[in-house]
């Protein structure tokens, strides 16, 4: 995948030095309702160039027309490099045989997509300008940025990072849907990407949107804080800027600017400015402080000295962040629970199944003789699971679902829990029932994963709710 990214990002560089920018570019596309002169005619030469986007007709592209989400999907699959894929993607309202399965399923099993909560993916809604954003955003690694308030919770960082990184168009509305047009811009931005994290300046303790220069004194600045992080005491200056001297000399990229409030400055190589007024001179731009108005820039820079850092973006690993619900259900009830669990917390789903299944007669509880019955009274039962296990290093939090059997969970759950390490790691249970409650069965399975640290379990009556399970959810934490 990086090397199919690379190389697009190669052609992308080789293009603009041969002059052909997106001011300048006269659109090819050859698509009769593209206009010579449209503002996205590039990204649309560039997107059919790339075999990432057809048109609607051999002559018709229709740029206003909405993508769906399963046709992104398989863009960014296309994107992805198509890598094989097997498993089950979770989402209720998708099948094996859609036309858009593998890049589904590759989407949910890379974590590039979570569906829109109640176990489906909602393949033919219209993908909207956030969730293009969120998904690019996730295949970059989720590099962390400051939250946009006009965008929905979980889009809030992605948002941002795409305003950022120049992937948002002009007019970019997070909430609603993105026509054709507008998705060949983003994907444009996103393959144009350069490889290199970004820089992120705190101010006061609060995390700022800058867009940052493109010149030498910003690459060396990156390159500086490949180091470590940089804290400077900024102290006021003729009563328009506060800067302090960075612990190197940059490469100066000098020009004549009028400043105003939010631009970043370098003086003298050596000196970095942030100024909240304006000001005339020969300075180096390194970037401008977005999405904050004068007055409240003043306000957190305050009458004297103020702290800012600067750091590089770190990137939120899969490792850090994941969740797994691995669920056990041996009748049906659990798991749709279990799916609502994981699409509200965007966590990786897996189902434990047992090597040899149960039959309706394993499963008969008014026969004291029948499988699940003996393992429940028998210690030492562990019934084989079946397929491979999840990798238990990628997750810090494990949700188990499970029925209730004779008042514990079922023993493959003990057989689940006894095959990886779970020290270190937050875990709980909920589990469906007749009528029992969780009574000690949770309590009994903390035995089997020692050094974990367990939230409070709940039980729900088959059918349960979404809001239920999303109550439960936000009182142990997990879910804000
Ligand atoms: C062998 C067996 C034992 C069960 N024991 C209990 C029990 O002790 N208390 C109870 O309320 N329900 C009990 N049930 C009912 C299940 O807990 C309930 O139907 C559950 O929702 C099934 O979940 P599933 O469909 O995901 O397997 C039992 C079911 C079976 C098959």
């Amino acid at each position: 995948m990086q090397k199919k990214i690379r190389w697009i990002a190669l052609l992308m560089a080789l293009v603009l030095s041969l002059g052909i920018t997106a001011c300048a570019a006269e659109a090819q596309t050859g698509f009769s309702d593209i206009p010579a002169d449209a503002w996205y005619g590039e990204a649309v030469d560039f997107a059919k160039a790339q075999e990432l986007m057809r048109g609607v007709s051999e002559t018709r592209f229709a740029p206003e027309e909405t993508f769906s989400r399963a046709q992104l999907a398989t863009v960014l699959y296309r994107i992805a490099g198509e890598p094989a894929v097997a498993g089950d993607d979770g989402f209720s309202d998708t099948a094996p045989n859609d036309w858009y399965a593998s890049a589904v399923l590759w989407a949910a099993q890379s974590g590039v997509v979570n569906g829109v909560g109640g176990g489906r993916f909602a393949p033919n809604d219209p993908v909207t300008q956030e969730q293009l954003a969120v998904m690019l955003w996730r295949m970059k690694g989720q590099p962390i940025a400051s939250e946009a308030a006009d965008a929905s919770p979980y889009a809030a960082q992605a948002v941002t990072w795409a305003r950022e990184n120049g992937l948002a168009f002009d007019g970019f509305s997070p909430k609603q849907p993105a026509i054709r047009s507008q998705v060949a811009v983003m994907l444009q931005g996103y393959l144009s990407l350069k490889d290199e994290a970004a820089i992120t300046l705190t101010v006061a303790g609060q995390p700022l949107s800058v867009q940052w220069a493109e010149n030498s004194s910003v690459d060396a600045l990156r390159a500086l804080l490949q180091k470590g992080d940089i804290t400077l005491d900024l102290s006021d200056y003729g009563g328009f800027e506060k800067g302090a001297p960075l612990p190197e000399t940059l490469p100066e990229n000098n020009e004549q600017m009028q400043t105003d409030a939010g631009d970043i400055i370098l003086y003298q190589g050596r000196q970095f400015v942030i100024y909240y007024d304006q000001n005339s001179y020969s300075l180096t731009p390194l970037g401008k402080i977005t999405g904050i108005s004068k007055e409240d820039l003043r306000a957190l820079l305050g009458a004297g000295n103020v702290a800012a850092t600067l750091s590089l973006a770190k990137m939120q690993t899969q490792a850090e962040k994941k969740t797994l619900v691995a669920y056990f259900s041996a009748t049906g009830n659990t798991r749709p629970l279990a799916k609502t669990a994981a699409a509200l917390l965007g966590a990786d789903l897996y189902e434990i199944v047992p090597q040899t299944p149960y039959t309706s007669a394993d499963l008969n509880y008014s026969d004291h003789e029948t499988r699940a019955t003996r393992e429940q009274h028998d210690d030492a039962a562990r019934p084989a699971i079946g397929g491979e296990l999840p990798d238990f290093s990628r997750y810090d939090t494990v949700i188990l679902a499970h029925p209730i059997w004779w008042g514990q969970a079922p023993k493959i759950l003990y057989t689940f829990l006894e095959s990886g390490d779970f020290s270190g790691k937050t875990l709980t249970t909920f589990c469906t029932s007749g009528s029992s409650g969780v009574g000690s069965s949770a309590e009994n399975l903390k035995k089997s994963a020692p050094g974990a640290s367990w939230l409070e379990s709940r039980r729900f009556a088959a059918g349960a709710s979404e809001t239920e399970i999303q109550n439960w959810l936000e009182s142990i934490g997990l879910l804000k």
